[in-house]
């Protein structure tokens, strides 16, 4: 199996690391063998080279089995140069309209809620939506300056993200809630609205409801336990897994998987987090995202068996105040933390 790994910015680098640490134990444990191929791309190529990745950079990627990225953006470079020169065109390039998003609580790590356990998945639509190059600056400098953004929703996009998560509710508890905000937006979420009515009509063993993003949002902290699955468009599904992790205790252990379900492109393994200057640096970056997107990744490759071994190391690793991060209240470093893992996964 061969992985693409674009360690990038910031943290995105020292995480990455740890990643590759636990991937090596867990698969000389199972007797498989990954092989990887580093890319520098990021922020420094970009200073030094004009350019985040080289210009056949995507074509390179296509042959690979997954991606294991990082983070993306650094002080000093605009985040939508960095973004849109790299991380952006590699989700919308290889069709990785789904954006995979679990979280759950872990025994040992302390969360600012006051439900005990919960255990669910935001599934965020990650190719259309409020991303978009539609729109424009007009009149810069001028009083009158403006800029205008489209969001673009597809009848297509929406309907396969909302089949998706509609077909994972169902693997699952059998629960969907989809995030709209229908009563202020005029357009699109209405449409969205409609089509998710509609998938649900093919889904009959899934209970759901929807609900507007403000509300939803509130919920996600004071009943964090009632969800299963959510699903929203990408501007959507991009805050509400942030908070996620917050709730469960820190946005330093959620992991994302950006799928293209046809498979016909290699799909992206990347922590939800970004690369943390405020911490880069320092040795304290908590790895366990990472190594939850490796397990994601794992899964996908179809080693279960494996994923499921990362799973409970990181289990075993949280449990105990000696390898937990400053982000869970702990004092152990990345370095330790990953230690823990690789003993616990070999
Ligand atoms: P961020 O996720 O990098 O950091 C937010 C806060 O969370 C910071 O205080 C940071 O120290 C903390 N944090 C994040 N990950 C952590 C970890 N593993 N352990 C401990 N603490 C952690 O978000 P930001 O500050 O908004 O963005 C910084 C840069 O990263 C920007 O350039 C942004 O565009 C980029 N970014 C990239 C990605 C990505 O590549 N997928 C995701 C988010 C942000
Ligand atoms: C994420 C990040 C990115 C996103 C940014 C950095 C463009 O926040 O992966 O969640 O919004 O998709
Ligand atoms: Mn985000």
């Amino acid at each position: 199996m061969r992985i693409a790994v674009i360690p990038g910015d910031g943290i995105g680098r020292e995480v990455i690391g740890a990643a590759r640490d636990v991937l090596d134990a867990v698969s000389a444990a199972h007797g498989f063998k990954l092989s990887y191929t580093e890319f520098d791309w990021g922020c420094e190529r970009y200073t030094r080279e004009g350019a985040m990745m080289p210009a056949d950079g995507l074509d390179v990627l296509r042959d690979f089995d997954s991606i294991l990225l990082g983070a993306v953006g650094w002080p000093g470079v605009p985040d939508h140069v960095s973004l849109w020169g790299l991380l952006i065109p590699i989700r919308r390039t290889f069709r990785q309209y789904v954006n995979l998003r679990p979280i759950r609580t872990f025994t040992g790590v302390e969360t600012p809620v006051r439900e005990a356990e919960f255990d669910f998945v935001v599934v965020r639509e990650n190719v259309e939506g409020e991303y978009s190059e539609a729109g424009g600056r007009l009149n810069r400098g001028f009083p009158d300056e403006l800029a205008i953004q489209e969001a673009i929703f597809t009848r297509a996009g929406v309907t396969r993200i909302v089949d998706y998560a509609f077909a994972l509710a169902a693997l699952r508890r059998g629960y969907l809630t989809s995030a709209t905000k229908s009563n202020g937006i005029v357009h699109t979420l209405p449409f969205w609205d409609e089509i998710v009515a509609e998938r649900a009509e093919h889904h009959p063993g899934v209970r759901w409801d929807s609900e507007h993003i403000d509300a939803l949002a509130a919920k996600f902290v004071l009943q964090p336990g009632r969800f299963d699955v959510v699903v929203g468009s990408n501007l959507f599904g991009d805050i509400l897994s942030d908070l996620a992790a917050a709730v469960a205790g820190s946005i330093g252990i959620a992991p994302s998987a950006n799928l293209d379900p046809t498979r016909e492109f290699p799909s992206m393994f990347e922590p939800v987090h970004g690369s943390a200057p405020d911490i880069a640096g320092t040795g304290v970056a908590n790895p366990v995202g990472a190594v939850w997107s490796a397990a994601l990744m794992l899964e996908h490759l179809g080693r279960p068996d494996a994923a499921a071994d990362v799973l409970a190391a990181i289990e075993t690793t949280l449990a105990q105040p000696s390898t937990r991060t400053p982000d869970l209240g702990g004092t152990a470093s990345t370095r330790e933390v990953t230690e823990a893992l690789v003993r616990s996964a070999s």
